[in-house]
């Protein structure tokens, strides 16, 4: 059944949002806010639906052509029917509102999201390489709701130099696993932005992961070193501006005296990233974080830190903070997965000498259900700045200062 709905605005995850004539909230994909659409529905609750606009009976004028032959299959870049020049004026709306709900506090006014290139932006993937029934290798991303492959010869987000290294180099990879059937590998894939590719697979043979999974960056004056089966940032273009607001946060907090440069507590820190590129200005630092494939890159990334205590700790940060009583006005910056910080890391971080939190997040959901933690334990929003890290899609990440 089709429902004629008014979208009313745009809510977190990017759909549109709208009301049944029952007067439940309907989250419709692909409805831009002021747009009258014909919307099916795709799933129908007690109190909310969710529905598909199927026809745009009256258009917004921020409406535009996807790009992509795969919009709308493959599962990612949900936001390509918007123009790209307007998509950060609409997240900014929805963050806004979404603190005020979530939150109930208001982002600064001054709140602004830093966009970068809308396409060619993605150096990092996880693509799925196959052989199709004539026994051609493809490659494609899994979709998001099944097991099943969207395959594309050119991804319009990932940068030039992923593409062409598909083109190339998918059946030389593939290649060992021709003749099992219906086997599918899911690889990992790394631009390190010049235009040098390193991947990963599972159970990869260690000489194939010394030679082709290991990569360096060069960021910020910095040579960072990572590999393709561990977490690394994946915009590269716009990872420059959010390492110059993390130094200006940190070196302000040192500043006003509410942190000091006596320690660096770098919680979820990958390999090191952000200790790596602040490390110059502490006289002891940690980096706490639990997969065990940073620890190496950890080490190499702080290495060069004559004169100053370095420990590369590989363990949840939770348990960590709760082992050390960090009992100084350390420099502490987060920065965790989806999911946020887990509830006793928090706590410990509320019960610690710590005056002030850099926060860096991917999730602006759980980030606002964090800060209300925080707010209620007596810290106050000091700065809060996003960044497009996913053009066509509604992710965003964001840095929040928080201090007492
Ligand atoms: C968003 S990434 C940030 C990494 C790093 N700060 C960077 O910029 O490259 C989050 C990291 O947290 C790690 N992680 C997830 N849960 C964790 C936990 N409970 N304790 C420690 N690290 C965790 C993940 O392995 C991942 O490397």
């Amino acid at each position: 059944m089709l429902f004629k709905l008014r979208i009313e605005k745009m809510v977190q995850g990017g759909e549109g949002f709208a009301r049944l004539p029952d007067g439940r909230a309907c989250f419709v994909q692909g409805g831009l806010p002021n747009e009258l659409c014909n919307v099916e529905l795709v799933q129908n609750k007690k109190d909310f639906a969710r529905g598909r606009a199927v026809e745009i009976l009256e258009r917004s004028d921020d409406r535009v052509q996807s790009k992509c032959a795969l919009f709308g299959k493959c599962g990612g870049c949900s936001l390509q029917h918007l123009d790209p020049l307007k998509q950060s004026a609409y997240l900014e709306r929805v963050e806004r509102e979404n603190f005020r709900r979530l939150a109930h506090a208001e982002l600064p006014e001054n709140f602004a999201i830093h966009v970068g290139p809308a396409w060619d932006y993605r150096n990092r993937a996880r693509v799925v390489l196959k052989a199709d029934k004539s026994g051609k290798v493809v490659y494609g991303f899994r979709k998001q709701e099944s097991r099943s492959i969207a395959t594309f010869e050119s991804c319009p987000v990932l940068t030039p130099a992923l593409n062409a290294f598909l083109k190339e180099n998918a059946a030389k990879i593939f290649a060992p696993f021709v003749g099992r059937r219906a086997f599918e590998l899911d690889v990992n894939l790394f631009d390190n932005g010049k235009g040098e590719i390193s991947y990963f697979y599972r159970d990869m043979p260690a000489k194939e992961f010394a030679k082709n999974a290991c990569s360096v960056v060069d960021i910020a004056g910095c040579k960072i070193h990572s590999d393709a089966s561990v977490f690394f940032q994946s915009n590269l273009s716009l990872l420059p501006e959010l390492v110059k607001s993390v130094q200006v946060a940190v070196d302000e907090g040192i500043a006003s005296g509410e942190a000091s440069d006596a320690w660096l507590i770098d919680l979820f820190s990958g390999v090191g990233f952000f200790a790596a590129i602040l490390k110059d200005r502490f006289k002891k630092i940690t980096t706490v974080e639990r997969d065990d494939g940073c620890l190496k890159h950890a080490k190499v990334n702080l290495g060069e830190s004559v004169g100053r205590v370095v420990e590369n700790v590989s363990a949840p940060a939770e348990n960590w903070l709760v082992e050390n009583v960090v009992d100084t006005p350390a420099t502490l910056i987060v920065d965790p997965p989806r999911t946020g910080l887990p509830l006793d890391a928090l706590n410990a971080i509320v019960k610690s000498s710590v005056n002030r939190l850099v926060y860096v997040s991917c999730d602006p959901v759980t980030l606002a259900r964090d800060y209300a933690k925080f707010a209620a334990a007596g810290f106050s929003l000091k700065k809060a700045e996003g960044f497009a890290f996913y053009p066509q899609t509604p992710h965003l990440e964001m840095l929040f200062v928080l201090s007492r």
